[in-house]
């Protein structure tokens, strides 16, 4: 399962609901900088590191060589998992010895980094801050291709390896933050080599060959559940580059996240809001900063899961999901927070662009700088009045919102497998909308 637009789609509410149906939950990249909220009965859960499969019991949930890990954080969601009696082993979490470790300086880094390029000129228009989410996210995976500064958490336990490493680290990182400006001591060795080795050593018996297990799993019949983190549109590749994550979010990350070959999976449930937010900044073609923004902001509690923000929305943008389910190779749709779009006399739906030079375009623009530039062709369709949050069926929906499903699986020629109308596993409707 993967996000079509630009995160917050819901994919912790559908991961929990696929989940019942597979044996292994598989988390393929990013880090710390995703949120997946799952709601069960009074219970919520805001997940980052840990795939959301382990809120159900009997589950093996992998993060695999994909995924950056920030220890400190991981640690600290598994003790706060356990405390709500939930069982976290050796058996039903396995960690990649391959994954890359987020360290303090990564997020220092990081925020150092948004804060001297906000105050930076920039002649194409957006600034050039990401508004990342401060995880150290970047940084960790730049020092992961650059190669002689990463530590994967393969190494961790190893103190005495870990200080040496360290000792060679902290000296050029000290000088980086320096220059951008952070006024702090000099990083110390000795105490993150301690801190963090104890953090390896708290971490050792989930730490293993996780290319091996998963090829194990799948040879030994087990079913496999990818849980893509952030979304298609924040792709380093295929997203609206710059302002986009580091790291292969659409389901080409599986295969280098995992060490499964591709094709990995049967079938890829894409991901999308009954409407589009993104937080950061970067183009977003049907953003709108008025009333209408901003009562899909209050109606769909539209604030991030990691950082909090206010997240900015607007009207679905189905040119921007075509191409996601086009990349990630969608076979289905499942449309969240159905529910928020009740209440207006009409919506609308953009299914092109119009470009300055006037043409017409039903393609996307994943490079930013053009993307700022596409106006949007509107189709406005007529809304509803009622409330569907108590829905059970396709069937009880009001007909005007079974054409806007209809008419997103028109545009996207893709059946619409689960529909949602509300964060409880109940509030979910299943079935094609129809019929
Ligand atoms: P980073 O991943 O913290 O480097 O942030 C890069 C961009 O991706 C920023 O615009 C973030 O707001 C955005 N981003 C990263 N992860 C998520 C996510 O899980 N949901 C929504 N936006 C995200």
């Amino acid at each position: 399962m993967v996000g079509l637009q630009w995160g917050d789609e819901g994919k912790g509410k559908v991961v929990d609901l696929l989940t019942a149906d597979h044996d292994v939950i598989v988390r393929y990249n990013g880090g710390a900088n995703a949120g997946h909220t799952v709601v069960i009965g009074e219970e919520k859960y805001a997940l980052h590191l840990l795939p959301s499969g382990i809120l159900s019991g009997g589950k093996i949930c992998v993060i695999g060589n994909g995924v950056v890990v920030d220890p400190e954080m991981l640690l600290s969601e598994i003790e706060g998992i356990r405390s709500r009696g939930i069982e976290i082993n050796a058996g039903n979490l396995l960690i990649s010895d391959r994954a890359h470790v987020v360290m303090p300086y990564h997020k220092e880094h990081d925020a150092a980094l948004e804060r001297v390029l906000s105050s930076a000129i920039d002649d194409s228009g957006p600034g050039l801050s990401i508004g990342t989410t401060k995880r150290g996210i970047g940084p960790a995976y730049a020092d992961k291709v650059h190669r002689s500064l990463a530590i994967r958490m393969g190494e961790l336990a190893d103190a005495d390896h870990l200080r040496s490493r360290l000792e060679v680290i902290c000296a050029i990182r000290t000088r980086e933050l320096d220059a951008l400006g952070v006024e702090a001591p000099p990083l110390d060795p000795h105490e993150l080599a301690e801190r963090y080795s104890e953090y390896g050593r708290l971490l050792e018996n989930h730490i293993t060959d996780t290319v091996y297990a998963l090829h194990d799993f799948r040879n030994n019949g087990r079913s496999i559940l990818f849980e893509g983190a952030n979304a298609c549109l924040l792709d380093i590749d295929h997203g609206t580059f710059p302002y986009v994550t580091s790291s292969n979010c659409s389901t080409l990350g599986i295969p280098a996240g995992t060490g499964l070959p591709a094709p990995c999976a049967d079938e890829v449930v894409g991901i999308m809001k009954a409407y589009t937010t993104r937080v950061g900044a970067g183009p977003f073609p049907t953003e709108d900063t008025g009333p209408i923004g901003e009562r899909i902001r209050e109606r769909g509690n539209e604030y991030g899961t990691t950082t909090g923000r206010p997240r900015r929305c607007g009207w679905l943008d189905l040119v921007a999901v075509r191409y996601s389910a086009m990349i990630c190779g969608a076979t289905s749709i499942a449309c969240m927070l159905l529910d928020v779009l009740s209440g207006f006399d009409e919506l609308k739906i953009c299914s092109s662009y119009r470009l300055p030079d006037g043409t017409v375009t039903d393609r996307f623009i994943p490079d930013a700088r053009r993307l700022l530039n596409a106006e949007p062709i509107w189709e406005t369709v007529p809304g509803w009045a009622e409330e569907i949050d108590t829905s059970q069926n396709r069937s009880d929906l009001p007909p005007e919102a079974l054409a806007y499903l209809d008419r997103i699986q028109e545009i996207l020629g893709l059946p619409i497998h689960l529909v949602s109308v509300g964060p409880e596993r109940t509030q979910t409707l299943a079935g094609s909308p129809c019929g």
